[in-house]
């Protein structure tokens, strides 16, 4: 057997389109332009690339768009006022402060002065325990675009045995508490791996939906999964560069050999990766629509 390719791309670009004619219609009807500002701080090659697309998209959507490159010296102090000042801006329905930020800066300090309104990557307490409680709220961006991907490819979760590898606070901790809830896309078993588990092989091999997000380059091995099993692969590592200077990607999953076993699969590129930059759009509608009073 030889796994379908759950292509990130296209699905995203089917939800792009929609979105686009929402806003289009959000604009038509109700004056409304969703805006989203996006703030990196340093130079970090790989944070460069995923705040451009983000912007571009915004953009592409007609999205209102604001961004902020700041210098990695910059102090938490001024990027804090930064955040205040993007609150309190009406144009502006998300912010979205790229992560991992410069080491003398307090992440948490900043992703908590964000309003839980504007915060459209999910990220501050307030939205992360509404996710806990089932209430609705903007889901972080990774997750959410796990969830759609196997929803718009009519992947049963329930009853499921669902194994994520990895604890992360923005992927493997949501994406484990999303998919045991009492809903539409939940109901699962869920397993939660991580560096301190004692024999991982063990759990992955009863995996019905296995999601790997650890960061580690193809280290689910064919040997360590059972036949027909649905992978999503959430891994963005760096392995080489081509002739031309271009990163070569790998995912978290030994593709090649782990795609004649699964019956499903994500590729790296084209996976989850363009299904989070569209939820962030998704959230930053959903924001604007909130703000509007239209939700
Ligand atoms: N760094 C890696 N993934 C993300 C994300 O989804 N949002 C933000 N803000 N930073 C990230």
């Amino acid at each position: 057997m030889s796994a379908k390719i759950l292509s990130g791309t296209e699905t995203a670009k089917t939800i792009r389109e929609e979105l686009k004619q929402e806003i289009a219609e959000l604009k038509e009807k109700h004056n409304i332009v969703p805006g989203l500002v996006t703030i990196l701080v340093g130079e970090d090659p790989a944070s460069e690339v995923y705040v451009g697309a983000k912007e571009r998209t915004s953009k592409n959507l007609g999205i209102y768009s604001e961004r902020y490159d700041m210098p990695a010296d910059t102090s938490e102090e001024d990027l804090l006022a930064l955040v205040d000042k993007c609150n309190k801006n009406d144009k502006l329905n998300g912010i979205l402060v790229q992560l991992p930020l410069p080491k003398h800066i307090n992440e948490a300090n900043i992703l908590y002065a964000i309003d839980p309104d504007k915060d459209v990557d999910g990220f501050h307490p307030v939205n992360i325990g509404k996710m806990m409680l089932g209430e609705k709220c903007f889901l972080p961006c990774t997750p959410h675009g796990m969830l759609e991907i196997l929803k718009r490819n009519n992947i049963e979760t329930s009853g499921k045995e669902v194994v994520v590898l990895g604890r992360s606070n923005i992927v493997g901790k949501p994406i484990a508490n999303l998919m045991l809830q009492k809903r539409e896309g939940g109901n699962a078993t869920v397993t939660l791996c991580h560096t301190r588990t004692k024999d991982t092989a063990f759990h992955t091999k009863r995996a019905d939906i296995l999601i790997a997000a650890v960061g580690v380059p193809k280290m689910v091995t064919a040997d360590m999964v059972k036949d027909g099993v649905v992978i999503l692969d959430v891994g963005v590592n760096r392995i080489g560069k081509t002739a031309e200077g271009k990163s070569i990607l790998a995912g978290d999953v030994d593709f090649e050999a782990v795609k004649e076993k699964a019956s499903a699969i994500t590729p790296v590129p084209g996976g989850i990766g363009p299904m989070t930059i569209t939820m962030l759009m998704m959230n930053t509608v959903q924001a604007a629509k909130a703000a509007a009073g239209l939700l």
